[in-house]
């Protein structure tokens, strides 16, 4: 049934990229054009948990979704392989950033914030650009 099976793909992809938009605009946003005030960069921080999460999930989905339908995953190597495990890496630190930050902000200075953001925003872009690599490598 290819056309469930695309709708499966199709579904995944749009939470994955509308978890990318999350991670990397909300990091952005933080810091550029301007700082923004301490109680919108806490919600900001709770949106990109979220998207690092939903990251995650959807990047999970995309390979349980190829299980379910060829009883395997897919059979990747070399330069998808390091993609893939920089995107992983990438989650996995953005997720326990982004939690840091919302527990320990409010006794850290002004500049450990911008650091944590920046942190953030550069994990993003990284995650983004190896991606780029998952896609064409594979
Ligand atoms: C645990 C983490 C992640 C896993 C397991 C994962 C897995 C995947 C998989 C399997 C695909 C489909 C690849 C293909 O079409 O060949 C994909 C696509 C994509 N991922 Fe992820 N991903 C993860 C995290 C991220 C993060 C953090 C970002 C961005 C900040 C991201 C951005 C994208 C984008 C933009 C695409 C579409 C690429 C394209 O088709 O051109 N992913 N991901």
């Amino acid at each position: 049934m290819p056309d469930l099976q695309n709708l499966a793909y199709a579904l995944t992809q749009v939470a994955h990229n509308f978890g990318a938009a999350a991670v990397v605009g909300g990091a952005v946003f933080a810091r550029w054009p301007a700082r923004q005030a301490r109680e919108l960069r806490r919600r900001l921080a709770w949106l990109v948990l979220a998207g690092w999460l939903l990251q995650g999930a959807s990047g999970g989905a995309f390979g349980a979704v190829s299980y379910a339908y060829y009883g395997r995953f897919p059979d990747i190597h070399g330069i998808a392989v390091a993609a893939l495990l920089t995107k992983m890496a990438s989650a996995g630190a953005g997720l326990v950033l982004a939690a840091a930050y919302l527990k320990l902000e409010s006794g850290w200075t002004e500049a450990r914030r911008d650091g944590a953001w920046a942190g953030l925003a550069a994990l993003a872009a990284i995650a983004l650009a190896a991606a780029a690599f998952l896609r064409w490598f594979s």
